[in-house]
């Protein structure tokens, strides 16, 4: 009940904010919220909490080290001591109203890191932590010149999720706790600094910079960039962040950003963060996106000047209400996060696209699915096909992947279908508005929702199987694209020599394209050549199209990388050049699987150097490094 009117008041409060323009802050009061206990994290909320952060760091690429202090505030009742997360951090000393205080460091977890403690005074107020990072932290990726796109000045990018943001500063690193922060960063000058917070649009002649998040956020969702970037807005709240050289193409790709911000607003409520702007990083960026607030982080790879993967910034745009606004709890609710963020992503497609294109997306994502719960199956690992994961002792980057996305959107869908949009949609919006700023378990969730719509509506779907079941519930939604069925009968046509309307394939998008390739069977791979030789798939330049080119013909037909000098250079500079964990995985497995592993290996060598270390731990986990 307390907490129900709790964060009643912090809606108003948040609604109030949103009409008054910023006047006050609404978040000055400590908004209490039941604390389950985070596996992933060190911290003891219960005893004490933080509540605001002011970051102050100099960034020195010589050294790769981020160096300066963190200093903390503290929730205003507390315990007689704090515990933080750190990860191989030089703690040089650690201060409370600035009196130096005795700290400890537990020992290392390979996953967890070191569990920083420190005592507190009933009246402490502040704790001062000095501290620099190692040239390794595994949320940083330090690039030499040569990695950009502009080749002359070095770029610095971290990646915070889930459990590593806790490698570039000391922190209660939990989904479930939330802060405010304001940071100074001293970058070399003449550099552009970015933060998860309000942002320059011009580079400070000094290389300094000041930021402010005055609105709480979890600890994965703290960012940093530093590089030869520009600004170019596309529209009144939203722009492009990237290299001099990117700008222009980025601008044009994300041109209808501010459309699409317009209609997720549309539908479940006002845009609650300012600004939403996107910052395209260099092609080691290990993700196609990360929904840092006010600034999502994306690879370069979405670039292919037809627009074609947008979808991914109304991805990230969503995860402003469904995982920034509400957001998982602990990584064991990550669907949370994923499974509402691609309901969301499809929804804003569809409305600025069309249900055509949303159901080409929907259909790429349930093959995704059919075929990672099929892989667990044969590996005897169901356990890990249902939506409340298990991921203690883990690393819960292992969890990314098509169950908490789609099957977590199939779910929603379904509840969609079963009650009507109408119903759903109103759900939705008072879902996000009522649990703004605030953690969410699953098993609230499901209450909520049973609260919500009433048993009644939702008897045709059992709830539990969907959420703790393995597998995929006979009730599964199946999405069906009158555009892949035309991509269906263009690659019959070709798999049988008929000759194809040529007009057809040039109205493709990259997901026709993708659909057209993973059709193929085993049983087809004569055609390889063939397939090169009208469509050059070997020498596209549109990521996704290589990457299930290469999976498809690694899989299939390995020696095709002997026999032919053009795709084994594609094969090589693209791996080498993309650090995307999602194109990484199925090439190195492709390879691994047919009997390549010493090509994979030696490619590897190679091309690790320039990988993000969260791609390079699974990619070393897959090859037995
Ligand atoms: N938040 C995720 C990325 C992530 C998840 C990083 C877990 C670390 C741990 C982001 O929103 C995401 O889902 N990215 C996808 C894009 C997509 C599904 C359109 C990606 O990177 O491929
Ligand atoms: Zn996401």
């Amino acid at each position: 009940m307390k907490q129900l009117v709790l964060s009643k008041i912090a809606v108003g409060l948040w609604l109030s904010a949103l009409l008054s323009a910023c006047t006050s802050n609404p978040f000055t009061e400590t908004m209490e919220s039941p604390y389950i206990a985070d596996p992933h994290s060190y911290a003891r909320p219960d005893e004490s909490r933080v509540d605001a952060l002011h970051l102050d760091l100099r960034v020195d690429f010589e050294q790769r080290q981020l160096r300066g202090a963190a200093v903390w505030t503290l929730a205003p009742e507390h315990g007689d001591s704090l515990v933080l997360d750190t990860y191989d951090l030089n703690i040089d000393s650690v201060l409370v109203d600035l009196v130096p205080v005795a700290f400890t460091l537990s020992s290392k977890d390979p996953i967890l890191g070191q569990a920083l403690t420190l005592p507190l005074t009933p009246t402490a107020r502040e704790v001062r932590i000095v501290y620099s990072t190692q040239p390794g932290a595994r949320a940083l990726q330090w690039l030499e010149p040569s990695q950009t796109a502009g080749k002359k000045h070095p770029f610095l990018f971290t990646q915070s999720q889930a459990i590593l943001a806790r490698t570039w500063l000391p922190c209660q690193d939990s989904p479930g706790l939330r802060y405010r922060y304001t940071a100074n960063i001293q970058a070399p000058a003449g550099m552009m600094a970015l933060m998860s917070a309000t942002n320059p649009t011009k580079r400070s002649s000094d290389g300094r910079y000041s930021f402010e998040m005055e609105i709480p956020v979890p600890a994965y969702l703290m960012a940093l960039a530093v590089g030869d970037i520009d600004f170019k807005a596309v529209g009144p709240r939203t722009g492009v962040y990237a290299e001099p050289s990117m700008l222009e193409k980025s601008v044009y790709e994300f041109g209808e950003m501010e459309a699409m911000l317009e209609a997720a607003e549309a539908l479940y409520g006002p845009y609650a963060w300012g600004k939403y702007d996107v910052l395209v990083l260099p092609p080691s960026f290990p993700f196609g996106g990360m929904e840092n607030p006010r600034l999502t982080f994306a690879t370069p790879t979405i670039l292919t000047g037809d627009r074609s993967l947008v979808s991914l910034i109304a991805h990230e745009l969503a995860h402003s209400w469904s995982g920034n606004l509400v957001t998982n709890a602990t990584w064991n609710d990550f669907w949370l996060n994923e499974g509402f963020t691609v309901y969301f992503e499809n929804r804003i497609m569809e409305a600025v696209y069309g249900s055509e294109y949303a159901e080409m997306l929907a259909g790429i994502g349930y093959a995704d699915m059919v075929e990672e719960i099929a892989e667990l199956e044969a590996k005897g690992e169901l356990d890990k096909t249902s939506l409340k994961a298990n991921m203690a002792g883990t690393d819960p980057d292992d969890g990314v992947g098509p169950i908490a996305y789609d099957k977590g959107y199939h779910f929603l869908r379904l509840i969609d279908e079963t009650v009507g949009r109408k119903r759903f949609d109103d759900f939705l919006r008072n879902y996000f508005t009522e649990n703004a700023f605030s953690s969410m378990h699953t098993e609230r969730f499901v209450q909520i929702l049973k609260d919500s719509l009433g048993a009644e509506a939702l008897a045709g779907i059992d709830i539990d199987d969907w959420i703790y079941g393995t597998g995929l519930p006979a009730n599964c939604p199946k999405p069906v694209s009158p555009r892949f069925t035309r991509v269906d009968a263009a690659r019959a046509k070709f798999i049988a020599g008929e000759s194809v309307d040529q007009q057809q394939y040039a109205a493709w998008s990259t997901h026709e394209w993708v659909y057209f390739i993973r059709g193929f069977s085993a049983a087809e791979t004569r055609l390889i050549p063939a397939l090169d030789e009208q469509f050059s798939f070997s020498t596209s330049t549109n990521a996704e199209i290589l990457s299930v080119w290469f999976s498809y013909v690694m899989k299939n037909q390995p020696g095709y990388a002997k026999k032919n000098g053009i795709f084994y250079k594609a094969l090589e500079q693209f791996l080498v050049e993309v650090g995307r964990r999602k194109f990484l995985m199925p090439t190195y497995k492709a390879m691994k699987e047919s009997g390549s592993i010493d090509l994979a290996k030696s490619i590897y060598a190679k091309a690790r150097p320039n990988y993000h270390a969260v791609a390079r731990q699974s990619v070393d986990a897959l090859l037995g490094e």
